[in-house]
């Protein structure tokens, strides 16, 4: 990874400049995967950046038995091994490594945040971070709420503290259906306001996804273009061809409708789809989403079979290599009826999207890994005789992995005669920008020291994205629609081509 030092994003909104405040960073989980593939390398990227405030520490907290110094060798493997690369060598390191700490989670159930509290009120006092401190929650959700209450209980949470700032950063997934997202909502309110509680989808953080709203807003012809008058339908795509990367056990319970739809995919949906927010303030984002989530049309849990459709994956090879089916994989229930591959059909209720189609589709096991956004033009009247093609434009945005945009349009076919024939227009970040994407996590967890909320989910808007999921889910749960089999290296099932052709349309080939 190339680290820019010259530009300096610290930033209030989307946009205003503002520097980091001193602060303790403690990781509940501090030992785990997420730790050592993520946010310990999404830290030091941050480090080498200049963008950790002067005071700064990282406390991990976990049960593994390590002092300071074992933790420092364990986060210097961790981020050498990262693929980014990143020299680990040096006074730099030497910087960042001075600046974690560990503290082991104490068995005695009573106390065990004591010897946190301890060590964190003991650091404030040394380093000079005047009460400021983070809690990165990398540990499994059901653990959230008695956390917070933990915190709570030992005086760290922030709704009972009187100095600096405290704030609550967790990660999908944030509830199993609505109930539950509520549920965990007021169990997290009861310790931290909602401005001290960040929720965390990677996806916003993601440099292509940010762009959504550039591309909208800062350029005259994009805008006008999207509405009901021009888009025929929008296709969101979210391609894996990886399984279950040892994560069986979470995604059995899981599936890919609360994996990646319930909050990657509407997450995006709402960026493309939304209304102008009346600023780039966290509140006028996050207000402009929510209107939009709430203005999609109501799914009725006996109509579920006409708007969305299921998939698992059976035994087969994908890249030259054989992979067993879903529910042979390590932690999986053999009658499992967990859905890998999801596909969804939704409305808008709204003049400006009345009657078009948006269509998501996600699977994991598929042909190609590709996040886009392809949204497609109406039919123009024909003036002239065509050598190729639908006629219909489309603009697609590549999130991942060749990000960029793309236009696809009519162009003559040099010659005599006047026949038109579909060409692209292309902008790729590789080539267009000399600097590297930074990593979706370095972007938030800087937001979050920052006390920028407006790339985190509002607990509202959690709890609508899961109320238009909970219909899907309950006709799942109670397999009330057939669960159809597809083959890994495959676009998913048969009936997913049928489920769009009925409609006169098909998948966007990526
Ligand atoms: C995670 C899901 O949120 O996103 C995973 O839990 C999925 O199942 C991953 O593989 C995909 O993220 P990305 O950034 O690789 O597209």
């Amino acid at each position: 990874m190339s680290v820019d030092l010259s530009i300096n994003p610290l930033r209030k909104g989307l946009i205003r400049e503002r520097a980091a405040e001193p602060c303790i960073f403690v990781i509940f989980g501090g030992t785990g995967d997420l730790s050592r593939r993520k946010l310990l390398p999404a830290l030091y990227h941050l480090h080498l950046s200049n963008l950790l405030p002067r005071g700064f520490a990282i406390v991990g907290y976990a049960s593994s038995e390590m002092d300071d110094s074992g933790y420092r060798e364990m986060a210097h493997q961790a981020i050498s091994k990262s693929p980014t690369h990143v020299p680990t060598e040096g006074k730099t390191w030497d910087q960042f490594a001075e600046s974690l700490y560990y503290v082991k989670r104490s068995e005695d159930t009573e106390h065990s945040l004591d010897g946190l509290k301890q060590r964190v009120n003991d650091l404030d006092a040394a380093i000079g971070t005047e009460g400021n401190c983070l809690f990165y929650l990398a540990i499994p959700p059901f653990r959230f709420a008695e956390t917070a209450e933990g915190l709570g209980e030992v005086s760290l949470a922030g709704n009972n503290n009187t100095r600096g700032w405290r704030k609550l950063v967790v990660e999908k997934p944030l509830g199993e259906d609505l109930e539950s997202a509520k549920a965990l909502n007021r169990d997290m309110q009861r310790f931290f306001d909602e401005e001290q509680i960040y929720r965390i989808d990677h996806y916003l953080g993601k440099e292509t996804v940010q762009n959504i709203l550039v591309f909208r807003f800062a350029n005259e012809f994009v805008e006008p273009l999207l509405n009901a008058e021009h888009v025929d339908n929008i296709q969101i795509t979210v391609a894996e061809t990886l399984g279950l990367e040892g994560r069986g056990g979470y995604y059995d319970s899981s599936g890919a409708l609360r994996d990646i739809v319930q909050n990657h995919m509407l997450q995006m949906l709402s960026l493309i789809c939304m209304n102008r927010p009346h600023s780039l303030d966290a509140g006028a984002v996050r207000d402009a989403k929510i209107e939009l989530f709430r203005s999609i049309h109501p799914v009725e849990q006996s109509k579920v079979g006409d708007i969305a459709l299921r998939g698992q994956y059976t035994s087969g090879s994908i890249s030259g290599e054989d992979v067993p089916a879903y529910t042979q994989e390590k932690d999986v229930a053999p009658n499992s009826t967990t859905e890998t591959f999801a596909v969804l059909k939704l409305f808008i209720d709204n003049p400006r999207w009345k009657g078009v189609p948006i269509y998501l589709r996600t699977g994991k096991r598929l042909a190609k890994r590709v996040t886009e956004i392809g949204i497609t033009l109406k039919k123009p009247t024909e003036m002239f005789p065509r050598a190729g093609g639908s006629g219909q434009n489309v603009l697609a945005l590549n999130i991942q992995p060749d990000e960029g945009i793309s236009m696809r349009f009519d162009a003559k076919v040099p010659g005599l005669a006047y026949q038109v024939q579909p060409v692209r227009m292309d902008f790729k970040y590789g080539t267009a920008f000399a600097t590297s994407v930074p990593e979706a996590y370095e972007r938030l967890i800087l937001d979050a020291i920052l006390g920028d909320q407006s790339l985190f989910p509002r607990a509202d808007a959690t709890e609508a994205t899961w109320a238009i999921c909970d219909p899907i889910l309950k006709a799942w749960l109670a397999n009330q629609v057939p669960l159809y089999t597809y083959k890994p290296g495959s676009w998913g099932p048969r009936e997913a081509m049928e489920f769009i052709e009925r409609d006169g349309r098909r998948w966007r080939r990526l």
